[in-house]
């Protein structure tokens, strides 16, 4: 195994999803506001107060010099859109990605919201997204390899003929935003390394309904499908143990996590 990944106590893994169902109900208060109108920069004042009322601290704004507290990936973006004062529209897919701390324990998630009405397309990308998401999570036992998350999510989202980005993968997250292991998002069964109790990872997969390449744009964050198509991306943090593995960030949905839809959005 990789000796540089930090394990997780269960007392640490505990710390760790308390800010997770922190930020799981910053993700929630976000659907609450969203509908056609709303500027993506709208969002942005959201969660800062919603991270506020949450206890939570964002640690995007300043990371690597990005410039927000979220990120805003409306349709063709696939990963680190930035709020501005484009207004969503109807049938809009928005992303919105954030990373907070509590006490020092960082906790990582994305959402896709419906804007509105959305096509039965893009109904189908986000469910598939959601399908992929919980698939790669469910395959993230102690015994398993890192490669059968990938696998999984590579075979759900082929089952709704979806793609799945290769170039973004899951990290640990613990006192760092990032941490080992990178959880690649497409993988071979029975590859890479054990899984073992006391990882925590987030496993963030995106989809799209096209080709799956994907472009930085030169604002130096975006990045859009290389051919214009919709992209989905939900990320829950899983928390590896002996006879278990939770999802840290889905912590008042557990009794809905064999629901096919996402449970807000
Ligand atoms: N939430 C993102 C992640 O999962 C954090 C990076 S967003 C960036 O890795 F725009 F700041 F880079
Ligand atoms: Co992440």
């Amino acid at each position: 195994m990789n000796p540089y990944v930090p394990l997780k106590t269960r007392l640490e893994a505990e710390r760790l999803r308390q800010a997770a169902e922190a930020l799981e109900r910053v993700l929630a208060d976000l659907a609450t506001v969203i509908r056609p109108g709303v500027l993506t920069s709208d969002l942005e004042q959201v969660a800062r107060l919603s991270l506020a009322r949450h206890g939570l601290n964002g640690v995007l704004e300043g990371y690597e010099g990005y410039p927000h507290p979220i990120c805003t990936s409306v349709n063709n973006v696939a990963a680190h859109g930035r709020p501005s004062d484009y207004e969503l529209q109807t049938g809009d897919l928005v992303t919105v990605d954030l990373s907070a701390e509590r006490s020092g324990w960082r906790a990582d998630g994305a959402w896709t919201y419906g804007v509105g009405r959305i096509s039965s397309e893009g109904r189908r990308l986000q469910r598939a997204a959601w399908r992929a998401t919980l698939a790669g999570a469910a395959a993230a036992r102690a015994g398993a390899r890192l490669g059968d998350i990938g696998a999984a999510i590579l075979a759900e989202a082929a089952r709704a003929g979806c793609t799945v980005v290769r170039e973004f993968t899951g990290h640990g997250i613990g006192t760092n935003l990032h941490e080992p292991p990178s959880v690649p998002h497409t993988a071979t069964r029975g590859s890479g390394e054990p899984i073992v109790p006391g990882m925590v990872f987030n496993v963030e997969p995106v989809l799209t309904l096209g080709s799956g390449e994907v472009t930085k744009l030169d604002d130096g964050w975006s990045y859009i499908t290389a051919d214009g198509s919709l992209a989905a991306q939900y990320e829950v943090t899983v928390s590896v143990r002996s006879n278990r593995t939770d999802i840290l960030t889905l912590g008042r949905h557990r009794p809905l996590l064999d629901r096919s839809t996402p449970p807000y959005g």
